[in-house]
């Protein structure tokens, strides 16, 4: 069965040279079964006709919020009802800065603001201005709501530049659509994350600590729910907004972190240790504050933490397990390294010490496991967890089935 057999969706076309490619993507998507009615801002009809997408689609074009006749059959509200899925192509620069802020200024905006389908921007625009601060944030409040973003590409765009602009092609967008008809591939799943920093006290108010945000564990949290699984998050203290999970446990210090890990993890399928736990912490933490006494130095005595990822890894009925290295030299070495010495089953790499990795918005990563290695280029956290929960859940498909196909072979060889 065709994913987009049946389906309703609603193109929102904005004002963009791009929109010369709607009329393709409409045929595709009514050659993969679903019926389209099609959107227009005012700008988009600079750059098209509505009689060229009535034609395609087969359906009466909407261009106007008040318009007499629509009221009679399919208004603002029935539209959105309508509609299986929204998707918008081109999306513009400031038409995605109108959706994050909800204003409701015409046709498009509005029902976007009353859909309860998912709404899908495939943006389009200038390198620059996709590159500009505004642009980033408008697109990463709207990935945080649950718009999804499909593209853009990279090459060369319709003022002559080259960069990142290009709107998707449209058997992609196609593609992309067909993804949210699919049953979600975390379906069912119980996954156990762990976030942000650990705080690790001197005395009742000093602390040892890192510049973890908690961002991306975050993402990864969101995405994982997204994607139909069931999250545990265990968070140290990040200062960010928390993401709806199933259940979340707030710690401090690495002690603490374990010993709400090790309570969850019989009820998980997938741990993922995206936590920047303190290696180290000051052996006693002095019951009174420290003083000045005008000594030039003062010596902290450290001891190890324990290794929560490795402690997991000793169980004997243990999940599949993913950690996180964070490197600022030989990333690739360093990472294979903890790899097979904390005996996981899959690692996620990044650069740390610069400006992206703790902190940042973005983050650039190389996953690894035995015999195979997958790089992210530098995107928004929230959607490079899509990516490594997509690879996650194929690494744990494939182990589950190998270990399914073992156990089945060893009853076959006992019979
Ligand atoms: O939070 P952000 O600002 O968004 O930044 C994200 C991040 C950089 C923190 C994240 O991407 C990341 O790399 N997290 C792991 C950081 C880290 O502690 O790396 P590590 O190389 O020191 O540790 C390796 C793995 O062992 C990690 O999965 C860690 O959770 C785990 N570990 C470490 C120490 C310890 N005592 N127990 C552990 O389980």
């Amino acid at each position: 069965m065709k994913p987009l057999f049946n389906k309703n969706i609603l193109v929102g076309i904005g004002g963009g040279i791009a929109a010369y490619k709607v009329p393709e993507l409409v045929r595709h998507l009514r050659d993969a079964g679903a019926t389209v009615r099609v959107v227009m801002t005012q700008a988009a009809t600079a750059f098209i006709t509505p009689l060229t997408l009535q034609a395609i689609s087969s359906n009466p074009v909407y261009t106007e919020l008040f318009d007499p006749s629509m009221e009679a059959g399919m208004g603002h509200i029935e539209l959105s009802r309508w509609a299986d899925a929204v998707l918008i192509a081109p999306a513009t620069a400031n038409l995605m800065a109108r959706l994050a802020i909800g204003l409701a200024d015409d046709l498009l905006t509005t029902l976007c603001l009353a859909t309860s389908a998912p709404l899908c921007l495939a943006p389009a625009m200038n390198h620059l201005m996709w590159a500009a601060p505004a642009t980033r944030a408008n697109r990463d409040l709207l990935l945080e709501r649950g718009v999804r973003m499909f593209g853009p590409n990279e090459g060369k765009q319709a003022c002559g530049e080259v960069g990142l602009g290009r709107m998707e092609e449209p058997v992609d967008l196609v593609r992309s659509l067909e993804t949210l008809f699919t049953p979600p591939l975390l379906a069912g799943q119980r996954i156990l994350v762990t976030a942000g920093p650990t705080r690790e006290a001197i005395d009742p108010v000093r602390f040892l600590s890192n510049r973890s945000s908690g961002k991306m564990g975050y993402a990864i949290a969101s995405a994982a729910m997204a994607m139909g699984a069931r999250v545990t998050l265990v968070t140290g203290p990040t200062g960010q907004p928390f993401p709806r999970v199933t259940t979340r446990i707030n710690v401090l210090s690495a002690r603490e972190m374990q010993e709400a890990v090790l309570s969850q993890i019989d009820a998980c399928d997938i741990f993922i240790a995206c936590a920047a736990v303190a290696d180290y912490r000051p052996i006693a933490a002095a019951s009174q504050k420290i003083k000045k006494r005008g000594e030039h130095s003062l010596t902290l005595v450290l001891e190890h933490t324990d290794d929560i990822l490795t402690a997991v890894n000793n169980l004997s009925h243990r999940p599949f397990t993913v950690g996180f290295a964070a490197e600022t030299d030989q990333l690739e070495l360093n990472a294979l390294d903890k790899l097979r010495h904390k005996g996981m089953d899959m690692i996620v790499a990044n650069w740390v010490g610069g400006n992206i990795g703790f902190e940042s918005d973005d983050n650039a990563l190389q996953v690894y496991w035995e015999g195979g290695k997958y790089e992210l280029d530098c995107a928004p956290k929230v959607k490079l967890a899509y990516s490594i929960l997509e690879i996650i859940a194929e690494r744990f498909q494939s182990k589950h089935v190998s270990s399914m196909t073992i156990s089945e072979s060893k009853i076959a060889l006992s019979r």
